[in-house]
């Protein structure tokens, strides 16, 4: 297999490596708005470097898009066009129309698509979600979340993230829907500009916190930040009538418990997603390979990233109205 990059920033770099070392690739290119960046990445993986994303979709057999956000549903597009299958990091668009025109463009080629949400990769939301379907929390009741970076992105990173909501706290949207099997209703979100300058000069805010009720009246709680100074810290609670499972509670996990004589968690915490998540990205590229092959459906389509979308953009409103957002708002 033959795979186009576009975008080799922090992750589309990561990406490529994974990209580059499975079995079934012979051939990687990438492309780069900054051509001098894709001839480093290029020359540092050993692969091809191209001019543009067009040059990246030409005689390929799938193609992967890393670049910033607000670039995203083009270039979806445009590997739509080609008739190729297109594995895409998350979020799809900026903006709810564009995740809807790429749902449209891609259906209407029939290409298979997969967006980057890795944590239905990751061991410990995998069990999480067999618990409770297995039923061995019980009937669940509470979930808290958080999402919070160690230092924050580049400042030039900022004004097309689409916003902490779309561009962090998506991964968690998505995983409730995943782990729970169950909708989000509605949203009330809050946030804080307590850091850099370019969070308030772009419309977000870079301390967060959110209250969601899922379709059955289960409430979640979520919290978020870019300067986590303890480390980089990825958790999900899920709290049952039976039962209490955590995930992202191990030795690396980025906390110090206040009680006199304990020692847990005594390890190293992550400062970034990819040594947190290593195992899970390279299980969804592999996941992709097969994807792209015809051998699997996609684990996560399009379609599933509109819904956590629309949860998204509900949370941005709600914090940008400081009132509550109904999903059925967002979705008319
Ligand atoms: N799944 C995850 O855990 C995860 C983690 C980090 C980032 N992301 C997503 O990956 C994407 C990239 O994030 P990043 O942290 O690597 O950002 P980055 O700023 O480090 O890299 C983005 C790269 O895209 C390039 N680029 C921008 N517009 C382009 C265009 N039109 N054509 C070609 N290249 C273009 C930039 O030059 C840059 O090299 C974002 O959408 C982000 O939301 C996902």
């Amino acid at each position: 297999m033959r795979v186009g990059f576009v975008g080799v920033g922090r992750i589309g770099a990561a990406h490529a490596q994974v990209v580059r070392d499975h079995p079934a690739v012979t051939a990687v290119r990438v492309a780069d708005a900054d051509p001098v960046r894709a001839g480093k990445v290029a020359a540092e993986l050993g692969v091809e470097a191209v001019a543009t994303p067009a040059d990246a979709f030409t005689d390929v057999d799938a193609v992967v898009i890393a670049a910033a956000t607000s670039a995203h549903a083009e270039l979806m597009i445009a590997a739509a066009a080609a008739g190729l299958p297109v594995f895409c990091e998350k979020p799809v668009a900026s903006h709810v129309a564009g995740t809807r025109a790429v749902l449209a463009a891609v259906e209407a080629a029939g290409v298979a698509t997969q967006i980057g949400f890795q944590r239905r990769f990751d061991a410990g939301y995998v069990a999480a979600r067999e618990a409770v379907r297995a039923g061995t929390l019980g009937e669940v009741r509470r979930l808290h979340l958080i999402t919070a970076d160690a230092e924050p992105p580049h400042p030039s990173y900022v004004p097309t993230s689409g916003g902490i909501y779309r561009d962090c706290h998506i991964h968690d949207f998505d995983i409730l829907r995943w782990v729970t099997g169950r909708e989000v209703a509605t949203v009330y979100a809050t946030g804080a500009n307590r850091g850099a300058e370019v969070f308030a000069a772009s419309g977000d805010v870079d301390e967060s916190a959110a209250v969601l009720t899922l379709d059955d009246g289960t409430l979640a709680t979520l919290q978020g930040s870019r300067y986590n100074g303890a480390g980089y810290d990825v958790r999900m609670e899920v709290a049952g009538t039976a039962g209490t499972y955590v995930v992202g509670l191990d030795e690396h996990a980025a906390l110090t418990s206040a009680e006199p004589g304990v020692t847990f968690p005594g390890g190293t915490p992550f400062r970034e997603f990819w040594s947190r998540f290593r195992p899970a990205y390279e299980a969804e590229i592999a996941a992709f390979v097969d994807v792209a092959r015809g051998e699997r459906d996609s684990p996560c389509t399009v379609a599933d990233a509109l819904e956590s979308f629309y949860v998204a953009e509900a949370a941005t409103l709600s914090r940008n109205e400081g009132r509550m957002v109904t999903i059925e708002e967002i979705r008319a």
